[in-house]
C-alpha cells in the first residue's frame, strides 16, 4: 500500500522526526512511503516522490522540516484539490498523514468532503492552538527558545535600572506568552485570551518599585498587538527606560526538543495505525495525557481555549 506525508503551515521543530518515523515506520510495516515537496502546493504541482531510508537520515535533529511547507491559497478553490485527488490517484497512494495546524486542517476538511481522501493529521504548530489537542508539535522546542531569550534579556535587564518587554509568537492564542511568563518570572504577562487590568498592575508594581524592584520584565502574546504599547506605558506609569524585544521567527527554529521527538514518534505511529484500521478523516490530538483521534470536523470547527488552570495563574499577571 501507498502511503505519503507532507508538512503544511507555518514549519515546526518535531515536522522532521515526524518524517522520519513516517517514513521507518512505513517501511517496518511493508508500506510503501511516499514524500510531497511544499505542502499542499506540491500536492497540487505534482512535487511527490517515493521515499528511501536514506531520506530519514540525519533529519532527526533539525529544526524546520526538510520537505518544506506552504501555506496554499489554491487548495482552497476545488478545481485544484480536485488536480491534487488526480495525483495521488495516479501514483496510487491510498493514504495520507499531513503535518500542520489548524489552516491546514481547514483545507483538509475541504479536500475530505469531496473525495473522502482517507487522511490523518498531526498537529504541528508552535502556537499550541489546535481546537481539541493539548499539544502540538514544535511548541515544547519554542518554549525553550523563549525561555533562554528571556533568561538572556534578564542579565541585562538586572543590570539597569529598566523594564523589558518580549514579544513572543502564537497568533491569536496565548499559550507560549503565558507558559513564558509563567516559567521565566516574568511580572507582567499579556495574552488575547483575557483583558489586563492595568491600574491594579500599576498599583501592585508602584509599589514594588517604591521599595526593592530594580527592572521588569513583561511578556506579551503578538496576538494583544500591545507590546509598543505597554513598552511606552511602562516608562510613563513606572519613569524607568524601557526596551522591546520582538523575538520573531528564531522562536520557530532549533533543533527538535526530546518532548517534541517523542511526541513525533508518538503521533506518527498512532496515526498511521489509525489508517491502517480504516480511519479517515480524523486529526491525531493530545488530551488527558493520551494520544486520540478527533474527526478533522470538530477540530476545525471549534475555536481553542486556553486550559482553565492556566487562565486562573494568568490572572496574576494581568492585574
Ligand atoms: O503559526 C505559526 C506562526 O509562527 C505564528 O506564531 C505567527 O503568527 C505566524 O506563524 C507567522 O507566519 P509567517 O511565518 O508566515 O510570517
Amino acid at each position: 500500500m501507498n502511503i505519503a506525508i507532507l508538512t503544511s503551515g507555518g514549519d515546526s521543530a518535531g515536522m522532521n522526526p515526524a518524517i522520519k518515523r513516517f517514513i521507518e515506520y512505513s517501511f517496518e510495516l511493508g508500506l510503501t512511503p511516499y514524500l510531497v515537496y511544499n505542502g499542499l502546493e506540491g500536492l497540487i504541482d505534482n512535487e511527490i516522490k517515493k521515499a528511501t531510508s536514506k531520506d530519514a537520515s540525519g533529519i532527526i535533529n533539525r529544526g524546520g522540516t526538510v520537505l518544506k511547507s506552504s501555506r496554499s491559497k489554491r487548495f482552497f478553490e476545488k478545481k485544484y484539490r480536485k488536480k491534487a485527488y488526480e495525483n495521488l490517484k495516479k501514483l496510487k497512494i491510498e493514504k495520507l498523514v499531513v503535518v500542520g495546524g489548524d489552516g491546514s486542517f481547514r483545507a483538509l476538511n475541504a479536500f475530505y468532503n469531496d473525495f473522502k481522501m482517507p487522511f490523518v493529521g498531526i498537529p504541528g504548530t508552535i502556537d499550541n492552538d489546535i481546537h481539541g489537542s493539548e499539544y502540538s508539535l514544535g511548541t515544547d522546542t519554542a518554549l525553550n527558545i523563549i525561555r533562554s531569550a528571556i533568561d538572556d534579556v534578564r542579565d541585562t535587564a538586572s543590570s539597569f535600572r529598566r523594564g523589558f518587554v518580549i514579544e513572543t509568537m502564537g497568533r491569536d492564542c496565548g499559550y507560549l506568552a503565558l507558559v513564558s511568563a509563567l516559567t521565566s518570572g516574568a511580572e507582567i504577562c499579556l495574552i488575547p485570551e483575557l483583558k489586563a487590568d492595568m491600574k491594579s498592575i500599576k498599583k501592585r508594581l508602584k509599589k514594588e518599585f517604591a521599595e526593592d524592584r530594580e527592572y521588569l520584565i513583561a511578556i506579551v502574546a503578538e496576538g494583544t498587538h500591545e507590546a509598543l504599547n505597554l513598552t511606552k506605558w511602562i516608562e510613563k506609569e513606572f519613569g524607568v527606560e524601557s526596551r522591546l524585544t520582538t523575538l520573531g521567527h528564531i522562536q520557530r527554529g532549533g533543533t527538535p526538543s526530546t518532548f517534541d521527538r517523542l511526541m513525533a514518534y508518538e503521533f506518527v505511529t498512532y496515526g498511521i495505525d489509525a489508517l491502517l484500521k480504516g480511519e479517515s478523516g480524523k486529526i491525531v490530538v493530545y488530551r488527558n495525557a493520551k494520544v486520540d483521534l478527533r474527526s478533522v470536523a470538530y477540530v476545525t470547527k471549534g475555536k481553542h481555549k486556553l486550559q482553565p488552570e492556566l487562565l486562573k495563574q494568568a490572572k496574576k499577571l494581568m492585574s
